[in-house]
């Protein structure tokens, strides 16, 4: 696929189908994501493959924390403290399309806390990674994360798969290390469901928007 083939059409599925992902198809995704640059090729990424049974137990008890209303135990903040436009405008956008989508009214806090837990079966996919790497690495290694897990995303869509990076994990760390024996020494960043999307999965109808280059871009003088 060309690269900017993989790029437009990549986006986050909420709804998989449970056909299985070939384990080699993983690694072949996995080996080709590891090609991101790092500062000094210091590689900080590591990389937990959880299917079947395993998966299974740790939607349960995600789930579980998840009903009993427990709270959220972030490791780091992925978002603002303080929400403020334009970020606050363009969330709400988010939210307000999906919902609309899925027929969850504004206010109704009993589906939107179901959709959320939607997160935490994977939306359905057959194959979830989590991304870690150790604690003791600094803020340039948050940078090669985050290159390596949109080279995972553009690898999945070279084999015709999709997926959604998921933060929503990261809401209950201690459940996702003890579940998964993940060492204390390693902070989990991300989340993520990978397979092939449902095309009846009404969430997957769902096209974000970008603002223009106009508003993110400034160009100096061309001389
Ligand atoms: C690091 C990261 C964490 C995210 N966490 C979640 C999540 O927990 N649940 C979810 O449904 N979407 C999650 N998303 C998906 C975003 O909502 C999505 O990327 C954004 O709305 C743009 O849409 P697109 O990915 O379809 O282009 C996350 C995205 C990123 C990059």
């Amino acid at each position: 696929m060309d690269v900017f083939e993989a790029m437009a059409t990549r986006r986050s599925v909420r709804g998989f189908l449970p056909t299985p992902v070939p384990r080699e198809t993983i690694a072949a995704i996995l080996t080709a994501a590891a090609r991101a640059p790092s500062g000094s090729n210091i590689q900080p990424w590591r990389v937990r493959v959880t299917m079947g049974a395993e998966k299974q137990r740790l939607s349960a008890a995600l789930r579980a924390a998840h009903e009993a209303g427990r709270p959220a135990m972030r490791e780091y903040h992925y978002y603002p403290r303080q929400w403020r436009d334009p970020y606050l405008a363009r969330r709400r956008r988010l939210g307000w399309s999906l919902y609309g989508l899925l027929g969850i009214a504004r206010g109704d806090v009993a589906a939107s806390r179901a959709q959320h837990a939607r997160n935490y079966d994977f939306f359905g996919a057959p194959v979830g990674l989590f991304f870690l790497m150790d604690r003791d690495l600094e803020q340039g290694s948050w940078l090669d994360c985050g290159m390596f897990i949109q080279n995972v995303m553009l690898a999945t869509r070279g084999f015709g798969l999709h997926s959604c990076p998921q933060a929503a994990f990261c809401e209950y760390p201690d459940i996702v290390r003890r579940e998964l024996g993940l060492p204390e020494d390693s902070i989990l960043f991300c989340g993520m469901s990978l397979g092939h999307a449902d095309p009846d999965e009404p969430a997957n109808r769902l096209e974000t928007e970008r603002a223009p280059l106009a508003d993110f871009v400034t160009f100096g003088p061309a001389t």
